[in-house]
């Protein structure tokens, strides 16, 4: 296939995220500095859609979204719907809480290629779970130090293919599915699997939103700006509207007197048994 650019004229990056508790947004930001490209434009599409945005081919764009159920979180899914590119170079990034990503790298993949874009690199990273707390933490802290110089350094690389191509023919594009997986310990997953197994046979149910401690709650509304769905109204803290909750945790992350808590029964098993800490991948 051949890329409609001119390689020395890839001097802005696009940077498409969706990142409730920020650790997206933290590798995204970490490749963007590393490929060195000063003029970006940041396409933020965690708290609202973009509208209908073209990407020109002679910029790169970095697509960077976390993992929900396996899956790319489906919030950001319809959000870069209407986002286009025109044989647009791409870099693909999916960001999971230390379990596993399955098909969601593939998923933003089927997106790039269906909506104009050419994958020419792609990536998944460890970021802290969302159902992370001080009691059941999961993968807490990432992406560290590690993870974000490991995102510069691939943004490095990214920069250097694009301008090591000597021609458009030269820049190959990528085939996500040859991405290597990180290693799973296999008793671990068996006592995960076995655990979840018995929750449903037991019919124990999985909340649907957050809950809030009215003694503690002081209606500063931190959680109201930091839904990216709207589920929790201004001047009714206490309440999150079931139906639009996503469960991102971005209030129960954010809030500033620790009165929200997500009560899964998932989230002491993911500590348990995805203590392992997984690396960053890439293919370039
Ligand atoms: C509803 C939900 C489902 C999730 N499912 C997975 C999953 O299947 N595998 C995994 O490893 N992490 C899973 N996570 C964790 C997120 O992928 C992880 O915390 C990510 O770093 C969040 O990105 P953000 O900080 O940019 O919002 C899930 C998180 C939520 C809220």
């Amino acid at each position: 296939m051949q890329l409609n650019i001119t390689i020395m004229e890839l001097t802005k990056a696009h940077l498409v995220y969706f990142s409730p508790t920020f650790t997206s947004k933290q590798v995204a930001t970490a490749i963007v500095q590393g490929t060195g490209i000063e003029n970006v434009s940041e396409i933020d599409l965690t708290y609202h859609s973009p509208g209908s945005v073209q990407i020109p081919a002679n910029s790169l764009a970095i697509i960077v979204a976390p993992v929900y159920g396996g899956k790319i979180a489906p919030l950001a899914m319809k959000r870069m719907e209407e986002i286009k590119g025109d044989n647009t170079p791409a870099v693909l990034v999916a960001v999971y809480g230390n379990r596993a990503y399955e098909k969601a790298l593939m998923e933003l993949d089927i997106y790039a290629v269906r909506h104009g874009f050419s994958v020419i690199a792609a990536a998944t990273f460890v970021g802290e779970h969302s159902f992370s707390s001080v009691q059941n933490p999961i993968s807490q802290g990432r992406p560290d130090k590690d993870d974000l110089a490991y995102a510069q350094n691939l943004g490095r690389e990214i920069a250097e293919k694009v301008l090591n191509a000597t021609d458009v023919e030269g820049l190959h594009l990528v085939d996500v599915r040859a991405i290597q997986r990180p290693k799973q310990p296999f008793f671990p997953l068996l006592g995960f699997m076995r655990k979840v197994m018995a929750l449903r046979k037991k019919n124990v149910p999985m909340p649907k939103a957050p809950v809030t401690d009215s003694n503690k709650c002081t209606h500063c509304g931190a959680c109201v700006e930091l839904c990216p769905n709207e589920a929790i109204l201004a001047g009714d803290e206490l309440h999150t509207i079931a139906e639009k909750c996503t469960r991102c945790c971005a209030c129960v992350k954010g809030c500033t007197q620790d009165a929200r808590e997500l009560n899964t029964p998932m989230a002491p098993l993911l500590s348990k048994y995805f203590q392992k800490q997984k690396l960053p991948q890439s293919l370039i």
